[in-house]
């Protein structure tokens, strides 16, 4: 009886999945003077920039991101020409008509700055007028979020502070915080006006940012921590793409402002938490205690004395994992150098002598016995070694050196003059380095 003909409302499954609102909706939106709170640990405070700087520069905006969980929104849009140029004619003509009553009463003290001005504003109009540039209105708001009041007042004390340092001027928008966040996400609302501020294209390219806010990589070497925000840096020179491209670092700074030091660091602590070895061209000396204390190897490098590098040496290559000896790579490393040493005499390798280079060292290799087989780079059975010991393992073989090429190369007779070139360079005389 009870409720036969009742129809029960069915609930449609679909309707509980969360929507793209429930992901992005605060908790709450409470409004206070200065500040939102848009959850228990919510706290959000959105600013205006007032005052900009006279000058801009590529990515000055950049600093203000290691401040962390800080937002930048910068509304741009084009002005139209006719209107821009009517109006610099306009203040053009009061400049100079001001700058012409100044010097008319012989008072000097206003027209070096009205000179610029009028200098600043032909300049522009002219660029406008020929559509070399064009005029942008920009304005930018900066929302800084943190976990509580004290440390969202801290975060704008350090903001405050980084936008003095560039000359620029934020001013908090009181009693009009909800106006500003809606003006920081990104729907295209028309911002706040009255905070936009001229610039030309050249002004607003610099205020995209270009640099990365979060400055540490997931894995590598701890280097220290972010100066704002105190998380620890960590820096992986290997870390490949996408992230980058390749392993090469360029350190730059003013003179001792660390740079050694942190070369010595990001060394130091690879070899001892990767294992990856490093190699210092050390003019000065400088790494020389750092290389005794991690247990490497000093090789000085003095007129006529051998330094116990040999650039015939071979080292295995790896490809997939096989291991092979590329010959042909060493053929065109000692072209390379070769090719080094006749640029100290004002020329370069000639086509004979690019080609007897290829089938010298080729040929030195094949006496040896040497191929592309990494088992080649050593004698079959063990036996009595140079210092007088017997060994049962694999030996190495003795690789060709400079002397031995540059005999060979004689032996040939087509290239007298590269041969007589490598004299000083060999065993014994002025120029042997290696
Ligand atoms: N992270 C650091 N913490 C504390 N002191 C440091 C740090 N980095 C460098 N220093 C100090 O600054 C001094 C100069 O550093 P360093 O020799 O690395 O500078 P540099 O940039 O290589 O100088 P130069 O241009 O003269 O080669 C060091 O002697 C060291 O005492
Ligand atoms: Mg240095």
């Amino acid at each position: 009886m009870l409720g036969k003909n009742k129809k029960q409302e069915e609930i449609n499954i679909f309707d509980n999945i969360p929507t793209l609102a429930d992901i992005l909706l605060p908790d709450t939106l409470q409004e206070r003077k200065d500040y939102l709170i848009m959850g228990y640990n919510k706290y959000t405070r959105v600013f205006a920039m007032t005052i900009y700087p006279e000058q801009t520069w590529v990515s000055w905006l950049d600093d203000l991101f290691h401040i962390g969980n800080v937002n930048i929104s910068v509304k741009i849009e084009p002005s139209n020409n006719g209107n821009v140029i009517n109006q610099l004619t306009k203040k053009l003509v009061q400049s100079q008509s001001e700058y012409a009553t100044y010097s008319r009463q012989g008072n000097i003290l206003h027209l070096p700055e009205l000179e610029k001005q009028i200098g600043d504003l032909e300049d522009l109009r002219m660029l406008i007028q020929t559509n070399q540039d064009k005029l942008f209105f920009a304005s930018i708001f900066i929302s800084i979020n943190a976990e509580t009041l004290e440390d969202l007042n801290e975060k704008t004390k350090i903001l405050e502070s980084e936008l003095n340092k560039k000359t620029a001027m934020i001013r908090t928008l009181i009693f009009r915080q909800v106006e500003g966040l809606k003006t920081m996400l990104p729907t295209g609302e028309v911002a706040i006006p009255n905070y936009e501020r001229n610039m030309v294209a050249g002004g607003i390219a610099t205020l995209i940012p270009i640099s990365n806010p979060n400055l540490s990589h997931d894995k590598g070497i701890f280097i220290g921590r972010n100066m704002y925000t105190n998380a620890p840096v960590y820096v992986d020179t290997f870390i490949g793409p996408p992230t980058l491209p390749n392993p090469h670092v360029f350190i730059c700074g003013t003179s001792g402002g660390g740079k050694s030091v942190a070369l010595k660091t990001l060394t130091a602590r690879n070899i001892a938490t990767t294992g990856c070895g490093a190699f210092f061209i050390d003019v000065e000396g400088e790494y020389t205690n750092l290389t005794k204390m991690l247990g490497g190897k000093i090789i000085k490098i003095e007129q006529g004395k051998s330094a116990g590098v040999n650039p015939f040496e071979l080292e295995p290559d790896t490809k997939g994992n096989k291991q092979f000896i590329n010959i042909l790579d060493k053929v065109a490393e000692i072209r390379g150098l070769l090719g080094t040493i006749c640029r100290n005499y004002g020329r370069t390798l000639t086509g004979t002598e690019n080609t007897e280079i290829e089938i010298v060292v080729n040929q030195l290799y094949s006496d040896k016995g040497i191929t592309s087989d990494v088992n080649s780079l050593f004698e079959k059975k063990g036996g009595r070694l140079d210092n007088g010991k017997y060994a049962i393992g694999k030996i190495p073989k003795k690789m060709p050196t400079l002397t031995d090429f540059q005999r060979k190369l004689k032996e040939r007779g087509n290239c007298d003059e590269l041969a007589n070139i490598l004299i000083p360079f060999l065993r014994g005389n002025s120029l042997r380095y290696v």
